[in-house]
């Protein structure tokens, strides 16, 4: 009865993945500091100068990636993945490639070795986001995404760039990445666009290096090679994503608590708890997972408001979780306001709306052995309908819980 899909296979073991369902993706970088979005060197075309005043000043005094590690456990999830280098060029590691390195500023420490440590010690997994953009980096040839793409002397700037020297820079640092800290189980690069893609990156190359050291790594799909994850971004997708020729894959959608990635003082479009438990229990319906983003201040802390947004969340996975680890896509199509997700024989319904009494389940008549709400194991009342549906009985008053969800034990 379990459903069983045909998912097209992976290079990297995916196995792991599709069980643990919920990550953490960490955007941290010197972008932290003016605290208004990580692509503010882009956006407000920011001097060299200006910038630089970040990394001379970059300080995170209250860094302890012991407490981020703890706050990802307890939202229930399961593995990390650490900017150790975003479109700033700014390395959070001690890259011997670059002086362009959280060692080299006022906080002199390797930053993701402690990370790794950290989520290591909670028995998370590890993964690090690495970008394939670098608005520092002298090889990098200015383009229209870059800080510098609008300055008179863009022409001038641009002479003797050589992207070649930029992929082998890449190559080096990926090394570095996957040899310095021991098993690493997700690389996610970022990203490819009009003027640069796969090509440029010598995304080939780049791979065949990651998975000389760690073969069994995750790789993400957007150096423009397809490789273990497909990785939809800040969407709600309706159903399982495929690839280009119709197959199944396995996917995460990453997605922000607010407007930004990187931390933004002022950015107040933060979504609610329950629209985040909706959002993790949309994925799993459609059969993926999903990489939740904090963007950590300056001084190296998770703000009051990521806090209470994962405390929220956790608060729903302490009770709820068993219907989103090992869960997948059901074998059974949901009506409105419900979602399905699915492990073996127990079908999770997953109420977004609580109507009045009464919520029918189509095809499922005459397939169910017994009924409860998961979050404290209490009996929920069923009927079978002529027409095919099952008629679950709710009690008038919805369960305090953000997202009440019905566990039905499907007959053998
Ligand atoms: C986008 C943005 C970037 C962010 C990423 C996360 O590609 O460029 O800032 O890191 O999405 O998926």
């Amino acid at each position: 009865m379990s459903p069983d899909y045909k998912v097209r296979k992976t290079p990297g073991d995916t196995s792991w993945f599709t069980q643990d369902r919920f990550g953490m993706f960490i955007h941290w970088g010197l972008y932290a500091m003016p605290a208004r979005h990580e692509w503010v060197k882009n956006h407000e075309k920011t001097p060299e100068e200006k910038y630089d005043k970040y990394f001379k000043y970059f300080n995170p005094d209250l860094y302890d990636p012991k407490e981020w590690a703890r706050a990802a456990k307890n939202a229930g999830m399961k593995y990390a993945v650490l900017t150790s280098k975003h479109h700033e060029g700014f390395c959070l590691f001690d890259s011997k490639f670059t002086d362009y390195k959280s060692t080299n500023t006022p906080c002199g420490r390797d930053l993701v070795k402690e990370y790794v440590e950290a989520f290591r010690a909670e028995g998370l997994r590890v993964g690090f986001y690495y970008s394939l953009l670098d608005w520092h980096h002298p090889e990098f040839p200015i383009d229209s995404l870059h800080p510098r793409r609008d300055d008179e002397n863009r022409e001038e700037q641009n002479k003797g760039r050589d992207i070649k020297k930029y992929a082998q820079y890449m190559r080096d640092q990926v090394t570095e990445l996957l040899t310095n800290y021991g098993k690493i189980d997700i690389l996610w690069f970022d990203f490819s666009y009009g003027e640069k893609g796969k090509d440029e990156w010598e995304a080939e190359k780049l791979i065949a290096t990651a998975r000389a050291i760690q073969p069994d790594i995750i790789i993400d799909n957007r150096t423009q090679i397809e490789q273990d994850i497909w990785t939809p971004e800040q969407v709600q997708p309706r159903e399982w994503v495929r690839d280009d020729n119709g197959n199944l894959v396995v996917w995460e959608l990453c997605q922000t608590f607010s407007g930004s990635w990187g931390y933004h003082r002022e950015e107040s479009t933060w979504l609610s708890p329950e629209m985040l438990v909706r959002m993790l229990v949309n994925t799993v319906s459609c059969g993926g997972n999903l990489l939740l983003n904090v963007g950590p201040t300056a001084r190296g802390y998770l703000d009051s408001r990521a806090v209470a947004a994962l405390e929220a969340i956790g608060g729903w996975m302490r009770y709820n979780s068993r219907a989103i680890y090992g869960c997948t896509q059901s074998e059974f199509k949901a009506p409105p306001d419900v979602r399905y997700t699915q492990k073996g024989n127990r079908l999770y319904v997953h109420l977004f709306a609580y109507p009045f009494r009464y919520v029918y389940l189509p095809g499922l008549a005459g397939k169910v052995d017994y009924a409860q709400f998961l979050h404290d194991a209490s009996e929920v009342f069923y009927g079978n309908e002529e027409n095919g549906e099952l008629r679950i009985d709710l009690p008038r008053v919805m369960p305090c819980t953000l997202v009440p969800v019905i566990e039905l034990f499907l007959k053998d």
